[in-house]
């Protein structure tokens, strides 16, 4: 094996990608958008099943993640990856309406979101996402945002932290961590935080780690992750081409719960007050669901990968203008 297989391999192990490809295949010929390119798993096997009438355009708003991009477009020796099939193109897709524009396609066939970190943020300590790892308590995914984690636990207001933690952690014991956080101020690094939460909040053995949703709480606040997908889903329902496919990958329940909402509303078509007991807008849906609700990785996938335990995936279809 050769070093860059190596770390692609090492990089991040994509979730659900069978799935992916077999939702993804029927899409017509155009650019298919992978919004969330990581380590490049979905990317590649994405190239394999579509024909040569698609063309891939990887985002990602990690410059890491990026440079793999290059990496595996220079060294993999598969063919139908390094060829103009791939482009790359680092942006946060949150943006989307604008990283198209600049890549000049108007009506992609094709978005796939596949939300959070790679594997690669937690290997890394230096990048702050780690509780188990000792490293600055960062968590920004690129170097857009000048907030980092540090910020938010040295100086938010214990009410805000425990708003924050309940809200984006929909960690029950908020308050209890809040304040332990707030009276072992000033914490720098990751295994410091962590200790303070495993104190504030103790129990025997536990399967999770207690810092687990204190830590996707700050790096969601850190990185406006579901502002993103927020405005991400949007555009790619807007600019979507007929029978054009978006496909979600969402890991708890705050990420699956926006997306079921903004794909519930693209599925519904009629938008009469629910209190008219007929329809009179007469209006049709322009997307219909292709999972029906979600679907979930096997047995076999969370055993060799226990990273897709959580995983979600939701895909619509594009049926009208
Ligand atoms: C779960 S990983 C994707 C892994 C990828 N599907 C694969 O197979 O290797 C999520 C990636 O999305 C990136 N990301 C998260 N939020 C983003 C955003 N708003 N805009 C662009 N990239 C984002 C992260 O930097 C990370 O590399």
């Amino acid at each position: 094996m050769t070093q860059d297989r190596e770390s692609e391999r090492e990089y991040h192990r994509p979730v659900m990608a069978a799935a992916v490809s077999e939702l993804m295949r029927p899409v017509p010929a155009g650019v298919v958008v992978d919004a969330t390119f990581g380590g490049g798993g979905h990317a590649r096997e994405l190239l394999k099943v579509l024909g040569g009438g698609h063309r891939l355009l990887g985002i990602d708003r990690d410059p890491a993640a990026i440079a793999q991009a290059e990496v595996l477009r220079r060294a993999v020796d598969d063919a139908q990856f390094g060829t103009d099939r791939f482009m790359v193109q680092e942006g946060n897709f949150a943006h989307l309406d604008e990283i198209l524009v600049d890549a000049g396609v108007s009506a992609p066939v094709g978005v796939l979101f596949d939300f959070g970190v790679s594997s690669h943020h937690f290997d890394e300590p230096e990048r702050g996402f780690s509780y188990r790892l000792e490293g600055p308590l960062d968590m920004r995914m690129d170097r857009s945002g000048s907030v980092t984690a540090a910020d938010l636990v040295n100086h938010l207001e214990e009410s805000e932290l425990s708003t924050l933690l309940h809200r984006l952690g929909e960690e029950p014991a908020a308050r209890r961590i809040a304040r332990a956080i707030v009276n072992a101020r000033p914490i720098a690094t990751t295994t410091e935080l962590a200790a303070v939460v495993e104190r504030a909040v103790p129990g025997g053995r536990r399967r999770l780690h207690p810092a687990r949703r204190t830590f996707q709480a700050l790096r969601m606040a850190v990185n406006q992750e579901l502002e993103a997908i927020d405005s991400g889903v949007r555009t790619a329902l807007d600019l979507l081409a007929p029978q054009g496919r978006c496909i979600t990958i969402a890991y708890h329940s705050l990420e699956d719960r926006l997306v079921k909402g903004l794909f519930a509303d693209a599925t519904k078509g009629c938008v009469c007050p629910p209190e008219l007991p007929v329809c009179t807008c007469g209006a049709s849906p322009s997307y219909r669901s292709l999972t029906r609700g979600v679907r979930k990785p096997s047995e076999e996938e969370i055993a060799a990968n226990p990273r897709a335990r959580s995983a979600r995936l939701r895909a619509v279809e594009r049926v009208a203008a």
